[in-house]
C-alpha cells in the first residue's frame, strides 16, 4: 500500500517515519524545500507532480494550521491540501469543529446523511 503525507513538520515527519518503518511505501509532500530535505527514509518532494497520485491509497494531512484567528485555527492550508486529492483518510492537523464535514460537502461535493 502507498501512503502520502502532506506536511512534513513536527507531526508529519515522525508520522512518515512510523508508517515507512511499518513497511508501507511512503511519500511525503511539503511546500517547504527545507522540510523535504529533513525527511528521511521516504520519497519526499515539494513538487506535487512527482507524487504517483493514482497509486496512493491513503492520504494523511499534517499541514500547519497557523496562528489562531479569533481562537480558531487558520484553515486555508487544510482546504488547499484537501483540494489536491480525493477522499481524505485522516486529518492530523488541528481543525475547527465541522471542518471535515465542510471538506466532504464543499470540496468533494458529497452530502452527509
Ligand atoms: N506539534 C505538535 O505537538 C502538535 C500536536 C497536536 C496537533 N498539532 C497540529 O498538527 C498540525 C501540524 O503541526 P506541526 O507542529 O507539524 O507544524 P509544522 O509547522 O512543524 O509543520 C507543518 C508543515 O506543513 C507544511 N505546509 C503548510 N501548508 C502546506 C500546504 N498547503 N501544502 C504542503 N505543505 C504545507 C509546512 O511547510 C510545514 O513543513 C497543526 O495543525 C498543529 O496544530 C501539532
Amino acid at each position: 500500500m502507498k501512503v502520502c503525507i502532506l506536511g512534513l513538520g513536527e507531526v508529519g515527519n515522525p508520522t512518515t517515519d512510523y508508517i515507512s518503518r511499518k513497511g508501507f511505501e511512503t511519500w511525503g509532500y511539503d511546500k517547504s524545500a527545507v522540510a523535504v530535505r529533513n525527511a528521511r527514509n521516504i520519497k519526499a518532494t515539494s513538487n506535487w507532480n512527482n507524487i504517483p497520485h493514482g497509486q496512493i491509497e491513503v492520504h494523511i494531512i499534517c499541514v500547519s494550521t497557523g496562528i489562531l484567528v479569533s481562537s480558531r485555527p487558520g484553515m486555508s492550508s487544510i482546504y488547499d491540501a484537501s483540494k489536491k486529492f480525493g477522499p481524505l483518510v485522516s486529518v492530523e492537523s488541528t481543525v475547527s469543529v465541522g471542518t471535515c464535514r465542510k471538506i466532504y460537502e464543499d470540496i468533494f461535493n458529497k452530502s452527509v446523511v
